[in-house]
C-alpha cells in the first residue's frame, strides 16, 4: 500500500466500529478455485489472468475490514461487476469476524479475493524482524487462513507486503517473511485445508528486485512461494519500453512460478490505464499473469476511481464514480485476457538462492524454525483470531530460537505441500538440501545470473 503510516493507522483503529458478526452459513458457491501450474494461474484447465483492483476503503488509516460489512462490500460489488474485474486485493481483514455474506456475494459475481494476512498490529517488523516472528503473530496469520480458507474464491494469500524496502538492512527481514510463507503452507497442509497459493508482494526496488524474486523461489519445495508479485508504478505517461517493462519481462523470463503486479497505476499522468494493453498482450503474457490496479477508493494519496462519502472510519456512504472509473472500465474492455496458455510454461522450477552482496544482506539460506509456541496450532488449529484491535504481536515474545532444517515445513512426513511438486522434483533433486550444492548454486547464480533472469 502506498504511504502506509502506522501512527495514523493506530490512531484511527479505535474509531472503527465493529459491525455485528453475521452468522450466515457459508453457502456452496459454484466458483472454481484457482490453482498454480508451471508459471501460470489456472481455473480448471484454463489459464487465469488477474484483472482486478486493490480494495481497501478508508485506506490504511481507517484499517477496517470491508469484507466483514455488507453495507460496504455490497455496493462496491455492484461497481466491480460493472467493471467486469475478477480479483480484489484486500490488505486488512478482521479474523475474529464472519465474512460469509461478502465472500459469497463476490463468488456469485465471479470475483476472487487476494488477501494480505498481516495488519498494522500483527505483522513482521522490518526494523527488528526476529522478535516479531513469533507464536502470537502466527496465531493471527493462521486464524486468517482458517476464516478465508473455507471460501472457494480465496485466490491467494500475501505473506507480506513491501516488508523489504530500498534500505539494504530491510533485506534481513526476508528470512522471516519466507518462514511465514513456509508456515502458512504447512498450516494448510496440516489442517487439511485447500492449498491456497501463498506469495510475497514486493516493493519495486531496482537494487534488490531480482534477488527478492529469486530468494522467495529458492530452496526446498516447502520453503518456496507459490507465486511472486510486485508493486509497480513505473508506467507514467509512458509505454512498454519507456516504463522499462521490456527489461522486466526479459529479466523474469524463465522464472519458474507465476508473477503478477500486486499493484500498478501511476497517478502523475492523466490515467488511461495503458498498462492493461501491455499486460494482456503477448509482449508480457508468457511471463506475467496480469495485475491489480491501485486502487478502487479515492484516499489521501489520490489513486482512487470511486469517491466514498462520509468519514474515513465509516465507508458506508454513497459511491460516486470518478472519471478514472470509466477510463479503467474502457481499458479493461479494450484489452481482454488472452485465451489459451498464452506462452505459459506448464512445469514449475526453482531459482538459485541469491548471493550476499552490497544490496542483499541475507547470508544464510536457512530459515528460522517455527516458534515452539506455534507448533500446537498446526495440530489443533489456531483458535479465535485476535482481530484488528488486539494486543498486537510484535513484542509478544515467543520468537523462534533456532534455524530450521530445510524441508521442515513438510509436516514431518517428507511430502511436499506444493501442488507443483511433481513438476519441480526433477529440476531440484534431493541434493538441493546439501550445503555444498547450495553454495554451488550461489556460485552459478553469480556467474550466469543475467542469463538466468
Ligand atoms: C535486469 O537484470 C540485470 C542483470 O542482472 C540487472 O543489472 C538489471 O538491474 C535488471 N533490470 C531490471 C529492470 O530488473
Amino acid at each position: 500500500m502506498r504511504s502506509v503510516s502506522l501512527l495514523s493507522a493506530l490512531a484511527a483503529v479505535s474509531a472503527v466500529q465493529a459491525s455485528p458478526a453475521t452468522q450466515l452459513k457459508s453457502r456452496q458457491s459454484s466458483i472454481t478455485p484457482i490453482t498454480v501450474k508451471g508459471n501460470a494461474f489456472m481455473v480448471g484447465d484454463k489459464r487465469f489472468f488477474v484483472r482486478g483492483v486493490a480494495y481497501q476503503p478508508g485506506g490504511s488509516a481507517a484499517n477496517l475490514d470491508p469484507l466483514a460489512n455488507s453495507k460496504i462490500c455490497l455496493p462496491d460489488i455492484e461497481k466491480f461487476k460493472k467493471l467486469k474485474i475478477n480479483v480484489v486485493r484486500v490488505y486488512s481483514t478482521d479474523n475474529s469476524k464472519d465474512h460469509a455474506e461478502c465472500m459469497n456475494a463476490l463468488a456469485e459475481a465471479g470475483i476472487y479475493v487476494a488477501l494480505d494476512v498481516n495488519n498494522p498490529l500483527y505483522s513482521i517488523n522490518r526494523k527488528d524482524p526476529g522478535p516479531s516472528y513469533n507464536a502470537a503473530y502466527l496465531q493471527s496469520v493462521f486464524a486468517t487462513i482458517d476464516e478465508f480458507g473455507k471460501y472457494d474464491n480465496t485466490m491467494a494469500f500475501f505473506s507480506g507486503n513491501e516488508v523489504i524496502h530500498d534500505e539494504k538492512e530491510t533485506t534481513l527481514a526476508a528470512r522471516y517473511v519466507k518462514a511465514t510463507t513456509r508456515d502458512m503452507r504447512s498450516y494448510m497442509k496440516s489442517r487439511g485445508l485447500r492449498q491456497i497459493p501463498v506469495g510475497y508482494s514486493a516493493a519495486d526496488v531496482t537494487d534488490n528486485r531480482m534477488q527478492t524474486a529469486a530468494y522467495f523461489n529458492c530452496g526446498t519445495d516447502d520453503e518456496r512461494s507459490d507465486f511472486f508479485a510486485f508493486n509497480d508504478y513505473s508506467w507514467c505517461t509512458s509505454d512498454f519500453k519507456t516504463a522499462g517493462w521490456d527489461i522486466k519481462v526479459k529479466n523474469f523470463t524463465g522464472y519458474g512460478v507465476p508473477i503478477f503486479l500486486s499493484e500498478y497505476g501511476c497517478n502523475l499522468n492523466v490515467r488511461d490505464f495503458g498498462e492493461l494493453e501491455a499486460l494482456m498482450s503477448d509482449k508480457m503474457t508468457s511471463v506475467y499473469s496480469g495485475g491489480l490496479m491501485y486502487e478502487y477508493s479515492q484516499e489521501d494519496n489520490k489513486y482512487g476511481i470511486v469517491e466514498i462519502a462520509g468519514p474515513k472510519g465509516d465507508q458506508t456512504g454513497a459511491r460516486k464514480e470518478m472519471p478514472e472509473f470509466a477510463a479503467y472500465q474502457k481499458a479493461l474492455a479494450a484489452n481482454p485476457a488472452p485465451t489459451g496458455l498464452a506462452g505459459a510454461v506448464t512445469s514449475s522450477s526453482s531459482s538459485p538462492c541469491p548471493a550476499k552482496d552490497d544490496f542483499w544482506m541475507v547470508q544464510s539460506t536457512l530459515l528460522p524454525a517455527l516458534p515452539e509456541g506455534a507448533k500446537a496450532y498446526l495440530k489443533d488449529g489456531a483458535g479465535k483470531g485476535p482481530g484488528l484491535n488486539g494486543a498486537g504481536s510484535q513484542n509478544a515474545g515467543g520468537a523462534s530460537t533456532e534455524d530450521a532444517e530445510p524441508g521442515s515445513g513438510t509436516g514431518g512426513n517428507g511430502a511436499s505441500p506444493s501442488q507443483s511438486s511433481a513438476a519441480v522434483a526433477g529440476l531440484m533433486g534431493p541434493t538441493d538440501k546439501a550445503p555444498f550444492v547450495i553454495s554451488g548454486a550461489v556460485f552459478i547464480f553469480t556467474m550466469i545470473g543475467a542469463a538466468l533472469f
